[in-house]
C-alpha cells in the first residue's frame, strides 16, 4: 500500500472510516519538509470529528497530532535536517504572539487534512522538534493535550510555585496539567469519577482527591480543602455542567481556563458569582508554535514523560476511539503508524 492513509467520509461516523492508499507525497518545495509520520494521539476534539459531531462536509484525513522523522528538506530550511524527530503543531499558521484565527479552519484533522497517514509534506513551520529521548508516540501527545495544559498554566496562568491548581478527570489535558503544575512546584487538587484513578493521581503528586460522582458539590469541598480561600487556577475541561462548581472552587480573583466541552456546549452562566468573586475566565484554544517550542525545552529539562494509557496500530483507529469513548483510559491513547 502506498502512503497508508485513513479517510473519514463526509459527515463522519465510525462506519465512515476507511483506510487505503494515500496520494503520492510531493518533494518538499522551498520552506517545506517531508515527514514519515510514526505516531498520532487521540483527543476529544478528534473524537468529535471522527464520530461525526463536528465532521467536515468533505472527505478528510483525521487526527491533529502527528510525530515522526524528517525524510527530506526543501530549499531554505535550516531548522531541520533529514532524520530529525519532529512533532506537528495544532495551528500550522499561528507561530507566535496573539491568536488571530477563529475556530478550526486551518487545523489538521479538522479544517484541513491531518496526520492519520504515513507521509506528509508541509511547511517546516507546521512542526517543531520533538523532545530528545521521546518516542514518536510520546511526542505526538504534545501537539494538542500537552500544549493546551502548558499554555493554560504557564502563559495564561503565569503559574507560580506554591499556588494551587484544580484539575478535572484523568484525560490527556488534565494529566499534563498535573505534571506541569508539579514541575512548577504547585499543589494539585484532582477530581475523577474513579477511586482507582484517583489513587494513580495521588502517586503522581496530587495532594487532595475528590470523586466527582460521589461529591456533586466538589467546588465547596475544594474551598474547604484550601482553608476557605479557593484555588488559584482551575483547568476547566468539563464545560457547562462543571463551570458553576469550578467558580465555587476558585479563589477571589482566581484564574479559570475555559477549555473543555465534555458535558456539552451550552448551559447557565452564573454572572453574579463571576462578578462578585472577580474571576478571570480565559477561553483557550491550544497554543502557538512558540509556546510548543518552550514546552518541548521544558519537558526535556524536567524529564516530564507523557502518560500513555494504550497504543493501537493505525488500522485500529476506530477501536482506539471506542476505547476513548468508554472513558476507561488514564492519560493519552496513541496510534502507531
Ligand atoms: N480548548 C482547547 O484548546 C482544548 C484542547 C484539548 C482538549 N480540549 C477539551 O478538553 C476536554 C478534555 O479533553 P481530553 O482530550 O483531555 O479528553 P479525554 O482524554 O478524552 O478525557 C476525558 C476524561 O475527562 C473526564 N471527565 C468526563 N466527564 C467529566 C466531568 N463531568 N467532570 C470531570 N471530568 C470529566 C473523565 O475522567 P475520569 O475517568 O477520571 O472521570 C474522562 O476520562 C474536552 O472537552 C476537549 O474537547 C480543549
Amino acid at each position: 500500500m502506498q502512503n497508508r492513509t485513513v479517510y473519514l467520509a463526509p459527515g463522519g461516523g465510525f462506519d465512515n472510516v476507511s483506510i487505503g492508499d494515500g496520494r503520492a507525497v510531493p518533494a518538499p518545495g522551498p520552506g517545506e519538509i517531508s515527514v514519515r509520520l510514526r505516531a498520532s494521539s487521540l483527543n476529544f476534539h478528534d473524537y468529535g470529528v471522527v464520530k461525526g459531531a463536528t465532521a467536515p462536509n468533505e472527505t478528510r484525513i483525521p487526527m491533529s497530532d502527528g510525530a515522526g522523522e524528517v525524510t527530506a528538506v526543501g530549499e531554505g530550511v535550516t531548522e531541520f535536517a533529514e532524520g530529525d524527530h519532529v512533532v506537528s503543531t495544532f495551528f500550522p499558521d499561528w507561530l507566535d504572539g496573539e491568536p488571530e484565527q477563529e475556530g478550526f479552519v486551518r487545523v489538521p484533522g479538522d479544517g484541513i487534512d491531518g496526520y492519520a497517514r504515513e507521509q506528509v509534506t508541509r511547511p517546516a513551520t507546521a512542526f517543531t522538534r520533538a523532545p530528545l529521548g521521546y518516542s514518536h508516540a510520546e511526542a505526538a501527545t504534545l501537539t494538542t493535550a500537552g500544549l493546551t495544559a502548558w499554555r493554560t498554566l504557564m502563559d495564561d496562568g503565569a503559574l507560580k510555585a506554591g499556588e494551587t491548581v484544580l484539575i478535572q478527570g484523568t484525560g490527556g489535558v488534565s494529566i499534563f496539567a498535573l505534571q506541569f503544575a508539579r514541575m512548577a512546584g504547585a499543589r494539585v487538587i484532582a477530581t475523577s469519577s474513579s477511586d482507582e484513578k484517583l489513587e494513580r493521581l495521588r502517586a503522581m503528586g496530587a495532594e487532595h482527591l475528590i470523586n466527582y460522582r460521589d461529591d456533586s458539590e466538589w467546588g465547596k469541598t475544594v474551598r474547604r480543602l484550601t482553608g476557605g480561600r479557593g484555588v488559584d487556577h482551575v483547568v476547566e475541561v468539563g464545560g457547562p455542567d462543571t463551570l458553576a462548581q469550578s467558580m465555587v472552587a476558585a479563589r477571589v480573583g482566581g484564574h479559570i481556563a475555559v477549555i473543555g466541552v465534555l458535558t456539552g456546549v451550552k448551559g447557565d452562566f452564573q454572572v453574579r458569582q463571576a462578578l462578585s468573586r472577580q474571576l478571570r475566565l480565559q477561553a483557550v484554544l491550544v497554543g502557538s508554535r512558540r509556546q510548543q517550542m518552550e514546552m518541548v525545552s521544558a519537558v526535556e529539562a524536567n524529564d516530564v514523560r507523557p502518560v500513555i494509557d494504550r497504543h493501537f496500530p493505525l488500522e485500529e483507529i476506530v477501536d482506539a476511539f471506542r476505547h476513548q469513548e468508554s472513558g476507561a483510559h488514564f492519560g493519552k491513547i496513541c496510534l502507531d503508524i
